[in-house]
């Protein structure tokens, strides 16, 4: 039975506008409505999610103040600052105003908000909402293991971590964070870097004194790093996830997914595709680009490639960047889209790799449908998860070399594709699944979590 007061309380949820962020957060608020409660969600005019997928949820945008200027900022950590300052004032209205139209004055049934949901990285919500007096829940949309390194800066930089290294002090081991390496810290391609770690300074402490903390991913996968984070952080902790298998991703896409690979996949042999994709917002340069071309090409393994604007740094179009001969050589075995349906790539027959950047939501679709993968981290939690795929989990290999180049491209695609290694990781990976499979059914730990994050919502 329902419980009775959940038909009456609406959940307002806030994400951070990167698409990284924007799939986890209306996901869980797909979940949540799943479970009776009514969702509003507070999004700033840049990247607005589209709204239209969701008819059920009432969207307010609120003025950012970005969408003019984030032509001519370009450096992230500046971006993340000024949406923490920028955000601060017309969200509180708006907050004020939800709670002022649903407080009850007469003895009618009214809808309650019991509590705010948003990013960790919209820090300045706990403010807000410790003002007005309302429980905040963060949503961490990386791992867990990530977040524990962030939380972990403070110290590693008293340590001399984050001092200018040389390649070989970078592969060094953090004797702290075991299994990473130097070069596995938290970077952000910044000219402050102090700032950037002030940042995440604010970002964690912000987290510490919410009222929870909520992430999308499940016990099976992270079961040490869960344990650390309890003793850390003394605060309900609920992991609910794999999100995807409960709610797709696919209707939070700020881009067109082009659906016509899925019938090229349906043309290739099981299991003998690489997918290539490197997400929202990672960027190389044109030599990478085309070391990246020609590994692929050399590998003779059949591939999905997604090559989106802005995939190759200061070019929007990639069309003239092709190095020549490579489309010729590539005919019929490389299929390349602008954007694609990628939890649907995953789940097909035909794939059997993933060359990723691993954002922790490509990381975590990809464990869940069984496939192994390629790991190129880029900046921020990527190297941590690409630590962990390749070195805890054993379902992938990394390309350690900083720069991309050809030669270990091949090697490595094929020692993923078709050698004995990528087949033993094919096997555990296989096994992780099934893993997350059974933590979202009736008894399984992301339900009782689930069911736990719910009884803490009805508490407040
Ligand atoms: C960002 C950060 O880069 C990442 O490190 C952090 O963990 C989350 O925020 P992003 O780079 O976009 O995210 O990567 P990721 O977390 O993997 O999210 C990308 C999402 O876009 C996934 O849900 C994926 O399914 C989707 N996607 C990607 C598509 O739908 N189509 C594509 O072609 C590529």
């Amino acid at each position: 039975m329902e419980p009775k007061m959940r038909r009456g309380a609406r959940l307002v949820l806030s994400p951070l506008p990167f698409q990284g962020h924007i799939t986890p957060m209306l996901q869980l608020a797909s979940i949540l409505h799943s479970k009776g409660f009514s969702i509003t969600i507070i999004h700033t005019q840049f990247n607005s999610p589209n709204s239209s997928n969701y008819p059920d949820f009432t969207f307010i945008p609120i003025p950012d103040g970005l969408s003019e200027i984030i032509s001519s900022i370009s450096d992230p950590v500046t971006f993340l600052s000024l949406l923490n300052v920028n955000c601060v004032i017309p969200f509180r209205d708006c907050l004020v105003r939800l709670l002022s139209e649903t407080s009850s004055n007469d003895g009618t049934e009214t809808e309650t908000i019991p509590c705010l949901i948003s990013d960790a990285m919209m820090h300045f919500t706990q403010g807000v909402a410790d003002s007005l007096k309302l429980p905040r829940l963060v949503l961490r949309t990386g791992s867990i293991e990530s977040f524990l390194t962030f939380a972990a800066i403070p110290v590693l930089k008293q340590k001399g971590y984050f001092l200018p290294r040389s390649d070989s002090e970078l592969e060094m081991p953090v004797t702290e964070l075991p299994p990473l390496k130097v070069k596995d810290l938290p970077t952000l391609n910044t000219k402050d870097p102090e700032a950037f770690y002030q940042l995440q300074g604010t970002i964690v402490n912000q987290a510490k004194v919410s009222s929870g903390l909520i992430y999308n991913t499940f016990d099976d996968l992270e079961q040490s790093g869960l344990a650390t984070l309890g003793q850390q952080f003394p605060i309900p902790i609920f992991t609910i996830g794999p999100f995807h298998k409960l709610f797709s991703a696919s209707s939070s896409s700020l881009l067109t997914q082009d659906r016509s690979c899925i019938s090229w996949l349906d043309t290739q042999a099981p299991k003998s595709v690489i997918y290539v994709s490197f997400g929202s917002i990672v960027s190389m340069d044109e030599t990478e680009f085309v070391e990246m071309a020609w590994g692929l090409a050399n590998s003779k393994c059949p591939f999905l490639w997604v090559v989106r604007s802005g995939l190759v740094k200061g070019s929007e179009q990639v069309e003239p960047l092709w190095p020549d001969g490579f489309l010729e050589m590539i005919n019929g075995k490389g299929c390349i889209v602008k954007w694609a349906p990628q939890q649907e790539v995953l789940a097909h027959p035909a794939v059997g790799g993933f060359w990723t950047h691993n954002g922790w939501n490509s990381t975590l679709e990809s464990i869940c449908e069984g496939v192994p993968m390629l790991c190129r981290p880029s900046f921020g939690d990527q190297m941590v998860n690409a630590r962990y795929v390749s070195h805890v989990w054993k379902v992938g290999l990394r390309l350690e070399n900083c720069k991309l180049e050809r030669g270990e491209i091949e090697r490595s695609i094929r020692i993923l594709m078709v050698e004995k290694e990528g087949e033993e990781m094919r096997e555990i990976v296989a096994s992780l699944k099934g893993k997350a499979e059974v933590c979202i059914r009736n008894g399984g730990s992301s339900y009782q979590s689930l069911e736990d994050l719910i009884a803490r919502i009805l508490s407040f």
